[in-house]
Formats: C-alpha cells, structure tokens, sequence
C-alpha cells in the first residue's frame, strides 16, 4: 500500500475537514489610531488603509468593526508635539483626550475590550518609552510614570494594559499599583518579547513618535535572540503578566512557538506597522495578492501558537469572512 496524502486533499470538503487551523474574528484585537479634534480622518501615508480617527469618528469605526464581530481594540495617541514634555506629564492628565476617549467607548460599549499602550514615547519630547538622562534611557525612574499612567488608564476604563517599553520590572510594579487602587480585575497583557524592528516604522510615522536620538537597541530585544525571550517570559510570568506578546509576528514565528511550547499563558502576537505595510504596497503594485498574502500570514501566527493576534488586518479579515 502507498500513503497518498494527497487524498485528503482531493475536495474543498476534505480539505475543509482537515485543516488545522482556522481563523476567527475572535482571535483579533485591532490597534486603532487616535487624533486630537473633532470630525478628523488621516490616512496614515505607509499604511494604505489605516486612519488615525478623532474620538468621535473613533466610536463610529469601532461600531462599524463590533457589526463585523471584532470585540477587541488597541487605541494608541497621537500628540501634538507642544503636548509632549520629558517626563510625559499629558499621560496621565484625566482630562487628556486619549483617557477621554477610553472612557466613551466604554461607555458606548461596555462590551467591548478596551486595550491601552503603557509607555512613554507617546508623550515623550525624547521619543523614547522612558525617561532620558544624558542621553541614558533609565529604567527604574521611569517605574513611577507608568504606574501613573496605568492607574489614569485603569480609571478611564481600560480592560487590559499593555506595557510596551521592554523594560525590567513593569509588569510585577504596574500588577501591584492595579491591585492596590481596587483594579485587580484589569488585565496585563505584557510586551514580553518585543524585538529592535525596522518593522515599527510606519507605525512612528502614524503617531510622530520616533525617537529624537539613538535608538531603542538597549530596551528592545536584539532580533538574533532566542533564549532571551524565555528569560522574560519568566519574569513576566513571575510578575503576574495575564497574556505574553511577542512582536513584530511574522519574522518572529519561531518565538511564538517557543513560548507557546513553554508557558501555559495565552500567546499573543503582534502583527505590526510593516506587516501590514509591505503586503499593501505589493498588493498595490499588483505583485502580490493582498488578500490571498493577508490570510496566509494570519493563518502562519495562529498555526505558530498564537491565541490573539494583534493586527491592522482585523477588520478587512473581519469583511471577507462575513
Ligand atoms: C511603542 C510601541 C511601538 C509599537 C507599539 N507600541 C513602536 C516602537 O516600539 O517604537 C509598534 C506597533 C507597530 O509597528 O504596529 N511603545
């Protein structure tokens, strides 16, 4: 007797009956940018697709992604620069729009997840995710402005924090500063192992936040390491972290299966700004098929271990499968 694998291949019904994995619009948290103002609709120019929203047409776009099944969003600021200081004092200001904005779509949908981004670079003059001293990037001092901006974010509504600096020590801090204010129900999803990418950049462009000067080389991880991503994956599991992200996804697929092998958390994968930039410039340009390339490289994150998938495809996978 010969194996024909081929066999169960030979139908859509088979091949349907024994695929592996399958996408949901349940999987999907999508990350939303948000403007300061009224009526306001960008395109973000490397992001063919993606707007960054002011609050109102933000409510608007998230129930038009809640009629398509997608529950979950990730809403990150774009600031003005005269809003930006070193010590990202607006971050934590309640009346800031970004706070402003968690707490009317919790509002207008409770049902909804709302996730936040705990990081400095936002609000930074620097541009950098902590605070910066003689051109050092210090990791301690900057504890105590996270742990304001958890609590204004944990107050304005938020359902899960995402502290996304890569630096020591967030997740045991900010888990303590939640739980010691009455928010022990608010969840930490944790940027466990986020990699120095030259995938982020459409994403800076979207929100201005490059950094002034250097780099992040000495938070973020250094894209050749592996075993690295086990050390904080313990540490973040230690500290109490609910979720464990790994970001960008898609050169990264292998840290999503490792930690997925290693932890019983669920694994989240980012799929980031560049991801999704170089499938729509292709698309674009008629060398790729933008739709047939999105759900193959959604598929590869799932197939890789991941539980959520973080990405700016949500809402077009969210279409096509309705
Ligand atoms: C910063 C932050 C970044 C992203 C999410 N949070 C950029 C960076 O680290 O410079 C990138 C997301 C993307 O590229 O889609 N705290």
């Amino acid at each position: 007797m010969m194996r024909r694998p081929r066999r169960n291949r030979k139908s859509p019904v088979i091949r349907g009956m024994v695929e592996e994995t399958r996408l949901s619009v349940k999987d999907f948290i999508l990350p939303l940018f948000l403007i300061e103002g009224n009526n306001q609709k960008v395109e973000v120019s490397s992001m063919p697709g993606i707007f960054r929203y002011s609050s109102d047409l933000m409510i608007k776009e998230i129930e038009s992604c809640m009629n398509l099944g997608i529950m979950a969003f990730d809403i990150f600021p774009a600031y003005p620069e005269n809003k930006k200081d070193k010590t990202a004092t607006e971050s934590y200001n309640p009346e800031t729009f970004y706070l402003k904005t968690i707490e009317a779509i919790k509002r207008n949908f409770p049902e909804a997840c709302v996730m936040t981004d705990v990081a400095m670079d936002p609000y930074s003059s620097d541009g950098h995710d902590g605070l910066v001293q003689d051109g050092k990037i210090l990791n301690d001092e900057t504890l105590e402005i996270l742990g304001k901006m958890t609590l204004a974010q944990a107050r304005a509504g938020a359902d899960i924090i995402g502290p996304s600096d890569m630096m020591d020590g967030r997740v045991g801090f900010l888990r303590n500063v939640l739980d010691a204010n009455g928010f022990q129900e608010v969840s930490i999803m944790s940027y466990t192992a986020k990699y120095a990418s030259a995938f982020y950049n459409p994403f800076r462009d979207a929100l201005d936040s490059a950094p002034k000067l250097g780099d992040k080389k000495t938070y973020q991880m250094d894209p050749a390491n592996a075993s690295e991503a086990l050390i904080e994956a313990d540490l973040d599991v230690e500290e109490g972290a609910d979720f464990l992200m790994v970001k960008p996804a898609l050169a990264y697929l292998d840290i999503i299966k490792l930690l997925k092998d290693n932890y019983q958390v669920p694994i989240a994968a980012y799929n980031v700004s560049g991801e999704y930039a170089m499938i729509k410039a292709s698309a674009q340009r008629g060398w790729l098929d933008g739709e047939r390339a999105m759900l193959e490289s959604l598929l590869s994150i799932k197939r890789a271990g991941a539980n959520v998938i973080l990405s700016y495809f949500a809402k077009e996978f969210a279409s096509l499968v309705k």
